[in-house]
């Protein structure tokens, strides 16, 4: 064997390795490609966005308003309310934790109404309430609860939402 024949035999192996590198290489790719985009379904609302900004766009939509934040607030009221009607003090202090804390995060989403939600609830009344309710007897309980009542009608009052009063969750009141 010459030394041109040995030369032409190491390139034609070196050929065909690289050629099945190649190959398989390109095909793990478009297997992986094919894969991500076959499992995509129709409810893969978040995935099959064209870009993140779009994602972000989606998601923020979904997280919605106040309207949200106001929803939780009143279902826990009216859990405050059952939980004080049977002297379960521990349970009512829980709600009025989270209700700060879900109007706290609705802020985040819709800050124009921070000023509002301080000066009638989180920076005035909040802290006096939540030492009522701590106090464990029924009348400072109901007594916060009664005040945490008008303070949550008079923001409504200042934003322009008073229909939101006229419900029968601003109709409970301390059990006669
Ligand atoms: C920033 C002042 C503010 C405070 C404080 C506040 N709310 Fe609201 N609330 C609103 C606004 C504004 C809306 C109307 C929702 C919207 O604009 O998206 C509303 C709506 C509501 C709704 C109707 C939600 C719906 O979609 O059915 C309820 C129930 C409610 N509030 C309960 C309460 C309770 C209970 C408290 C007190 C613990 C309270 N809110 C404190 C501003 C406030």
């Amino acid at each position: 064997m010459n030394g041109y024949v040995a030369r032409d035999i190491l390139t034609l192996v070196v050929i065909v390795i690289a050629s099945f590198a190649i190959s398989a290489f390109a095909g793990y790719a478009s297997r992986g490609i094919a894969g991500a985009q076959s499992k995509l379904s129709p409810i893969d609302w978040l995935l099959s966005a064209p870009s993140d900004e779009e994602r972000f766009r989606r998601l923020q939509q979904q997280l919605r308003g106040f309207d949200l934040t106001m929803w939780e607030v009143g279902e826990r009221f009216r859990r405050m309310h059952e939980a004080l009607a049977r002297e379960n003090y521990d349970l009512a202090l829980y709600h009025w934790g989270r209700i700060k804390a879900t109007i706290n995060n609705g802020l985040v989403r819709r800050p124009g109404k921070t000023s509002n939600a301080q000066a009638f609830l989180l920076a005035s009344n909040f802290d006096d309430i939540h030492a009522k309710i701590d106090a464990r007897t029924p009348q400072s309980a109901w007594e916060g609860f009664n005040r945490a009542k008008l303070a949550c009608q008079a923001c409504h009052q200042a934003e322009s939402v008073a229909f939101v009063n006229q419900q029968p969750l601003f109709d409970l009141s301390p059990p006669p």
